[in-house]
């Protein structure tokens, strides 16, 4: 077979490579023979998933029939949470479905995306797929520079995204500095609030409702991938205003989100149990992890997430390559937009553990090295 030629791909996605999503367990067994690595690379929930969803998946009859695409039920009971009415809530195969449906529907080449830098990788690579303009705007402290970010928008943005915890420094944005935000935006620009993290939050955050009964140019996301441990099963979901829902849905694919993903995140959201038990495993690793940090003398920011953003005194990818060697995988930074500094899952208090003593083990090296300057 001849090879095919580059000519046949957009000439704008020629250098654009796969998402990577970091090193898996079974290539660190086979790699290094470790039988159970301690995977907190990817934001997942350590207790599993929510019991209830995947008893009620176990109870699906059928799967020889299209679902019901409007998926009325479970429209329903997202709106009710928030107020508001089913038109308002617009569903996705993840989370990272329903970006991707911004830049289809509202998006046009040669149109602005301003989001922060570093934030959620997914933002800027989408503004690339489809020939819109990054305006990246450095954070503050690990923190959205929401003034800065006013001050890039231009009669050409259409979409500004804000990543509430974001991803991944894990730090928050103070809900009255998102309000006055959003009543600056000009009306024309859809505010993106992407809220993945935000069921590990206290209650003190925004969750976009006020802004949105304000602002009909408000889209929040959320996603079952995190609280609820479906990762697997792909839902995202997110609320707007109703024509903002419709002129999405009219560029979705149809039967986007399938029947499992809709019976489980149903069962999900009624897991009072599993949240709670989720909620206080996070909360406790979160103590812990901040007090070794403060022990072992390295900063991390503040975290409102599922996970950390925590500084080490060699560059980010040596401190991971000697971490995964030792069974622990975690992302570096360097790939990450925050360089000198580990994106760590917060696991179980078994697997937080397993990871400081790693940590300490290896920080002893890395300090008796020559000194590497501090990059925050
Ligand atoms: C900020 C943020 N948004 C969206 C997503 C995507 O979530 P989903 O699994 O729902 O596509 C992630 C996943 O890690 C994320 O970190």
């Amino acid at each position: 077979m001849e090879p095919t030629p580059e000519s046949l791909l957009r000439k704008t996605l020629r250098a654009f490579a796969p998402y990577k999503p970091g090193t898996s367990v079974d290539e660190v067994r086979r790699r290094y023979g470790i039988e159970h690595p301690v995977k907190l690379s990817q934001n997942e929930n350590p207790l599993g998933s929510s019991p209830r969803a995947l008893e009620a998946m176990r109870g699906i009859a059928a799967l020889s029939d299209y679902v019901a695409d409007d998926h009325r039920g479970i429209k329903a009971r997202l709106a009710e949470r928030y107020g508001l009415g089913p038109e308002h809530v617009i569903l996705g195969h993840g989370s990272n479905e329903l970006v991707q449906l911004t830049f289809s529907a509202f998006v046009d080449a040669g149109d602005d995306a301003v989001m922060a830098k570093p934030t959620f990788a997914l933002f800027k690579k989408d503004s690339d797929i489809f020939g819109a303009r990054a305006i990246e705007v450095p954070l503050k402290d690990g923190v959205h520079d929401l003034t800065g970010m006013l001050a890039a928008v231009t009669p050409r943005t259409k979409l500004v995204f804000v990543c509430d915890p974001n991803n991944p420094t894990g730090t928050r944005v103070e809900p009255a500095a998102l309000a006055d935000f959003a009543t600056r935006l000009p009306a024309g620009v859809l505010l993106v609030l992407d809220q993945a993290y935000r069921e590990f939050m206290d209650a003190g955050g925004s969750e976009g409702v006020d802004i949105l009964k304000r602002r009909s140019a408000t889209l929040v996301l959320r996603t079952a991938s995190k609280i609820y441990g479906l990762a697997a099963v792909r839902f995202g979901y997110g609320y707007s205003s109703p024509e903002v829902v419709a002129w999405m849905n009219s560029v979705r694919l149809p039967f986007n989100v399938a029947r499992p993903a809709a019976v489980a995140v149903l069962a999900a959201l009624d897991d009072a149990e599993f949240i709670a038990r989720s909620i206080a495993n996070n909360e406790e690793g979160k103590k812990y992890l901040q007090d070794e940090f403060a022990r072992l003398g390295l900063h991390v920011y503040p975290t409102a997430a599922n996970f950390v953003s925590v500084e080490v005194p060699v560059e980010a990818d040596v401190a991971y390559g000697e971490l995964l060697e030792r069974g622990i995988i975690v992302r570096s930074g360097d790939g990450l937009g925050t360089p000198r500094r580990l994106r760590v899952s917060i696991g179980t208090s078994a697997e937080n553990r397993s990871f400081i003593e790693a940590l300490e083990t290896l920080l002893t090296r890395w300090r008796a090295r020559p000194a590497v300057g501090s990059v925050r």
